[in-house]
């Protein structure tokens, strides 16, 4: 391929590459959304908004945000938080032995995976893993269902209570499930390699 050729792939990708931009910030009515309209910035602060108060046992659940998303709390945290070392309110009534009877959705089987267990199988051959024997009897626990992984324990990393607040810009996004019982439970355990094998 000729130098010249070359030159003149590349104004055309970058001239479809800059199609592609502005479409992304145009919304379907032709209005381009700016960095301030995402924003309170000049607007001044945000009016107060108020999270559930419903105590859990009370509340109703939300439709999941998407196939498989990370389900919104819809009860109230008061006092539940902040998680701790040594105190972990959510377990509590979301450990599936305990969550039946409390009527709480259990926590997912994704949650008793290691998902760096190779690794750290890896690390512990080349004896940079230090700490062995803390590990083997957490597997031990995860394999009964009576601990979960360790990136899990922190639940409001990933599930948050909802407040009323307006949003700025109306959402269009709308989820497709291809399951309708997805709308109120997960079943990524099943298809967690979909995509990759
Ligand atoms: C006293 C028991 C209890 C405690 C403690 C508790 N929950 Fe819940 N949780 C429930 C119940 C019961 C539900 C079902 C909705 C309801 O009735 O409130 C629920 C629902 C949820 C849901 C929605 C599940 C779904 O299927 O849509 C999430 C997420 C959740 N809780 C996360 C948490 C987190 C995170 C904590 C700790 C900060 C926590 N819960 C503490 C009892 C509890
Ligand atoms: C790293 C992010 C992350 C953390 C931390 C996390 N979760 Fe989840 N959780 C998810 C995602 C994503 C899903 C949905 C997909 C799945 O099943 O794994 C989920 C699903 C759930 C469900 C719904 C299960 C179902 O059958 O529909 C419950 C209940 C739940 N989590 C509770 C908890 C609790 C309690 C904690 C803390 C002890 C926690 N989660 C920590 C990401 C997380």
């Amino acid at each position: 391929m000729t130098f010249k050729k070359l030159v003149g792939m590349s104004a055309v990708l970058a001239m479809l590459f800059a199609a592609g931009c502005g479409a992304a910030t145009a919304s379907k009515s032709g209005k381009v959304v700016t960095e301030a309209d995402l924003s309170y910035g000049e607007r001044g602060t945000p009016p107060k908004v108020e999270y559930s108060k419903a105590a859990p046992g009370t509340a109703k659940r939300f439709q999941r945000s998407y196939e498989n998303a990370p389900p919104l709390i819809p009860h109230s945290i008061e006092g539940l938080v902040p998680i701790t070392l040594n105190n972990n309110a959510c377990l509590g009534c979301h450990m599936p032995s305990v969550a039946k009877s409390m009527g709480a959705t259990p926590m997912p089987p994704t949650h008793f995976k290691d998902f760096f267990f190779d690794t750290k199988k890896k690390l512990i051959k080349q004896k940079l893993y230090e700490d062995v024997i803390a590990y083997k009897a957490r597997l031990t626990l995860m394999a009964k269902k009576e601990d979960i992984a360790p990136q899990r324990y922190n639940c409001v990393q990933c599930h948050v209570p909802q407040a009323n607040a307006k949003p700025l810009v109306a959402n269009t996004f709308k989820p497709e499930f291809r399951n309708p019982e997805n709308k109120h439970r997960s079943t990524l355990n099943k298809n967690l390699m979909e995509g990759v094998k």
